[in-house]
């Protein structure tokens, strides 16, 4: 979709449908839409009058205007109570409408910035938000299907008209911004969705270096001979079950000051989690084994942050970091019992081989340190246990380094996706311990997703350190537990693309 900035008077724009607002409870719209209404002959307040229009959120009233002004429908969008409302609410409301234009299978529709006006956020980010809602909730995953009748793909363009010649550059700006990250959160889940087959860490080793060619970042691939020699034994430990060989990706953004240190993003890339000798069962508590093909969703997230920043240009060093293997069972694959070496020297006694994302994510922290990173943030669909603490609607943060915390917390609370930390005290480290190897990758069942991220802690060896667990909300499987906003198409969500995208823009040299 196109999202182009014009300036003009709403009330007698040209399009398919216009689109306005208004708040709950409101009885009198003011503002744009109350311009619209007056345009119309007071028709929208008849219609609230007459309770056909509320502004509950989300709601969608679609006017047919019928000639009465130039554009063809009139939406007008609840934005739900004026106290609850927030940034992300509009995402919400111009994904609505976007949606409900695809509906009536339009072309192209016109919108004002909601939030803006009567709202009262800043312009940039009401129109930074309206544009994510609008290209995050037409997002589609398409590319398997051979007929597309009766699925609709557009609208094409998407206009925001704005009162102002002055506020043009402003709304253009947040647009490039929103754009970039859209394009960035697309791409993470269109890798998440894609079907195991047809996303083998070779493919996505390859995918990963052409995006990388494409804007402009360093990228290096390792395959499984360099793993070996590398002495990556834990993830070679994962990947010696399967034929598809390995990969070990690592992106560079070098966009900030040369004596920055670089912040190291390590993302799990198991491209399919079958549990390995521990086999998983066809229908887990969780879901069922088939969905197993988003546990690459790490490094999903990685490449599309990496890319964010070179499209944004970002004043940061960051490296990205990603393993990537199958987890099968087979006849040379690795069984409970076993001790592998990562590439820090630590050893690792292997009592579950379903616990294998922290097993590569080993390797991949233990990578990290050659670049002397100011924190390692490793991105994982870690843990089950993670969801049974916090469901699926909000990711687990944990870590050793508070300032990046409190980035991450607050960055995601920003984008709105939601975070929430998990301690990491020290007695937990008990859970882990090994008789014959330095830890062991099972902690049992109490406290899971804190025993896994006790396990990574080991391998950050003192070094500002931060994990995110987002087993939970990483895919939409449409239930009422899954996290389902309105720009969340069924499958991959994205998250925590955005989130990690903000926390990169305000970064601050520390
Ligand atoms: N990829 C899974 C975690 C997972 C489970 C993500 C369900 C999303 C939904 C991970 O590799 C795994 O299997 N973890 C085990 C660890 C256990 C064996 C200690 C788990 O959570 O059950
Ligand atoms: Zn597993
Ligand atoms: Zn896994």
């Amino acid at each position: 979709m196109d999202v182009r900035v014009s300036v003009g008077d709403i009330a007698a724009w040209k399009d398919e449908a216009i689109v306005v607002n208004l708040f709950e409870g409101v009885g009198r719209p003011g503002g744009a839409t109350g311009a619209v209404d007056k345009a119309l002959g007071g028709a929208i307040g008849q219609l609230i009058a007459a309770g056909d229009v509320t502004g509950k959120f989300k709601e969608c009233f679609i006017y047919p205007t019928l000639g009465k002004i130039p554009a063809a429908r009139v939406f007008v969008l609840g934005l739900g109570e004026r106290g609850k409302f927030t940034v992300d609410r509009i995402r919400e409301v111009s994904a609505k409408a976007a949606l409900e234009a695809r509906k009536l299978k339009l072309n192209s529709l016109s919108t004002i910035v909601h939030g803006a006006g009567v709202g009262g956020f800043d312009l940039g980010e009401a129109a930074e938000a309206v544009t994510e809602g609008a290209l995050l909730g037409t997002y589609r995953f398409a590319r398997y299907k051979t007929k597309t009748e009766g699925e609709e793909s557009g609208p094409d363009a998407l206009t925001i008209v704005t009162p102002e010649k002055r506020s043009v550059r402003e709304v253009e700006k947040a647009v490039g911004v929103a754009r970039a990250t859209a394009t960035a959160v697309s791409m993470a889940r269109d890798l998440i969705n894609a079907p195991s087959n047809d996303k083998t860490p070779r493919h996505l080793a390859d995918t990963a270096s052409a995006m990388a060619k494409e804007v402009n970042l360093k990228c290096a691939v390792y395959d499984e001979k360099d793993i070996q020699r590398m002495g990556m034994g834990a993830l070679w430990g994962v990947a010696r079950g399967s034929d598809q060989p390995p990969r070990f990706v690592v992106l560079e953004w070098w966009g900030g000051p040369k004596a920055q240190k670089p912040i190291a993003l390590v993302g799990k890339g198991i491209t399919f989690d079958t549990g390995g000798i521990s086999l998983k069962p066809q229908e887990g508590m969780l879901g069922p084994m088939w969905e197993m093909k988003y546990d690459m969703a790490g490094a999903a997230t990685v490449f599309a942050t990496m890319r964010a920043c070179a499209e944004l240009k970002l004043p940061v060093n960051v490296v990205g970091i990603a393993p990537l293997t199958e987890n099968m069972p087979g006849g040379n694959a690795q069984k409970p019992g076993d001790i592998v070496r990562t590439i820090g020297g630590k050893t690792i006694e292997v009592l579950n081989t379903d616990a294998e994302g922290r097993l590569i994510l080993a390797d991949g922290i233990g990578y990290a340190m050659k670049y002397d990173p100011q924190v390692i943030l490793d991105v994982a669909t870690l843990t089950g246990a993670a969801v049974f603490a916090l469901g699926k609607k909000a990711l687990a943060v944990m870590g050793t380094d508070r300032k990046t915390i409190r980035r991450v917390l607050e960055a995601s609370q920003a984008v709105g996706e939601r975070a929430w930390e998990l301690p990491l005290f020290e007695e937990y480290g008990e859970q882990i311990k090994s008789d014959f190897a330095d830890v062991k990758n099972v902690g049992g069942r109490p406290a899971g997703a804190i025993t896994a991220a006790k396990f990574l802690e080991t391998f950050a060896d003192g070094r500002p350190w931060v994990h995110l667990d987002i087993a939970g909300p990483v895919w939409n499987d449409g239930a009422p537990d899954a996290p389902k906003k309105e720009y969340h198409p069924k499958g991959a969500t994205g998250v925590p693309v955005r989130t990690l995208v903000r926390m990169l823009r305000d970064w601050k040299a520390a």
